[in-house]
């Protein structure tokens, strides 16, 4: 599906983005390892979360859904059923590196992860080497990309050192700590989301963190009545840029997650100038569950271009297309690096945000791990291509909307992994 965002006058009103997928993906997975029925709220419909609900189903667990929430009666930790055939994790890069973790533990059984051809550029040995640490065998196509075939084992506790910062990977590790022989200790280079954590340690679990490390104590069972999920600061921060450089907009975002480890790029945006009010940092929220919540209140006004590099990449990872953007509307040079991990993302998100928003008119280059953005000129508009992926063709939207003659984004319809109605959502702030 193709479809055309022309300049914007000017964005207003107010909106509650759709549910945090990161927690989503992570709750229905801890619901399945549960042995008694957890309550999830607010879980996201889109089609991520729902391939991971799918999973849950085909590895024994039983999962009924209810309006906004999401019941899953789990297995318990070590009773995963086979599940008689390839899971397809569809778009999901998250399912892909998390659920091994559980599936290493699951002795003799074998499972296969597949997915769509996105998926199968996504590696893999990240996950599969501290699982074969761990004593699990794991084989993937090339050694790197799925199908990846998990068969289980009796699990060793292990200390390890993530190459690069990575959620994903940190909880994959976590997870299967839960079924080791003692406490597992993980180590990233810099902090990354820890959702995760927080969910274990609702659970029950002995978890502790030192710095950049966590130490994870094997469990027998999870202990998890309610999951609340709170607004997916990702899918907001693309609302946010649109009402920050669409002059005269004035925005309000309701009950967004405000956990430290995913709003750096709300912390990038206030160094840019951009006018967010509200708390975007975690002690102004109000802590519903796990997880913190807050209204923002985000006003058009000028920018300033900044540098994004070191420990501030991964807290921002899946918003720096964003800041590429914003560059574009920026005084001055917006310069990203450190973020090689973009390349490997739904796709490779250096040259797929350079290239896009060249053709649209950026003064923008790649470089081997980031962009260096000349900003002011704003941008002319034109096509977009999506390239499947999800934030790409949202980026494409909000730069049409803040174009000279608008954008046209080629396969729109790749939205639906994270934001369903997202189409829908900025039409009703243009009205
Ligand atoms: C995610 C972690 C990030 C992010 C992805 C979701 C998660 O990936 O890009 O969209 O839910 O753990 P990495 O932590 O692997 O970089």
């Amino acid at each position: 599906m193709n479809v055309r965002f022309g300049p914007a006058d000017k964005l207003t009103g107010e909106l509650t983005p759709p549910s945090d997928k990161s927690i989503s993906h992570r709750a229905a997975l801890l619901g399945a390892m549960a042995p008694e029925p957890v309550r999830i709220e607010n879980y996201l419909r889109a089609a991520d979360t729902d391939s991971t609900l799918r999973a849950a189903s085909a590895l024994g667990a039983l999962v009924e859904r209810r309006e906004r929430d999401v019941l899953v009666r789990g297995t318990g930790l070590r009773e995963a059923r086979d599940p008689g055939g390839a899971i397809d994790v569809g778009n999901a890069g998250t399912l892909l590196r998390l659920l091994p973790g559980w599936l290493a533990g699951q002795e003799g059984l074998e499972v296969t992860l597949d997915g769509d051809s996105s998926i199968r550029g996504r590696p893999v040995d990240r996950v599969a080497e501290p699982l074969r640490q761990m004593g699990a065998d794991v084989q993937a196509r090339e050694g790197r990309f799925p199908p990846v075939v998990v068969r289980g084992g009796r699990l060793r506790a292990i200390s390890y050192e993530l190459p690069v910062a990575s959620a994903q990977v940190k909880s994959c590790v976590l997870l299967a700590a839960l079924l080791a022989d003692g406490a597992t200790t993980v180590g990233e280079p810099a902090r990354s989301r820890d959702h995760t954590e927080r969910l274990l340690l609702s659970a029950g679990v002995k978890i502790r963190r030192f710095g950049h490390h966590v130490t994870v104590t094997n469990a027998d069972e999870l202990t998890l009545e309610r999951v609340r999920v709170p607004g997916d600061p990702s899918s907001a921060a693309f609302l946010v840029a649109a009402g920050l450089i669409v002059p005269g907009s004035r925005l309000l975002i309701r009950d967004m997650g405000v956990n430290w480890t995913r709003c750096g790029f709300f912390r990038i945006l206030a160094r840019m100038g951009g006018i967010v009010v509200g708390g975007f940092e975690e002690e102004s929220g109000e802590l519903r569950g796990e997880e913190p919540v807050s209204d923002l209140d985000v006003a058009a006004g000028p920018l300033e271009g900044t540098v994004v590099e070191g420990e501030e990449v991964p807290l921002a990872i899946d918003e720096l297309p964003l800041v590429a953007l914003l560059g574009c509307f920026a005084e001055g040079e917006t310069v990203v690096r450190g973020a090689q991990e973009l390349r490997v993302k739904e796709s490779d998100r250096i040259a797929a945000v350079v290239e896009g928003l060249s053709a649209l008119g950026a003064e923008i280059e790649a470089t081997d791990d980031g962009f260096h953005v000349r900003g002011g000129g704003g941008l002319r508009g034109g096509v977009l291509d999506a390239r499947g992926d999800h934030r790409l063709a949202m980026l494409g939207a909000v730069a049409g909307l803040a174009s000279r003659e608008g954008v046209e984004v080629l396969g729109m319809d790749a939205a639906a992994v994270s934001y369903p109605g997202f189409v829908a959502d900025l039409e009703a702030l243009c009205r």
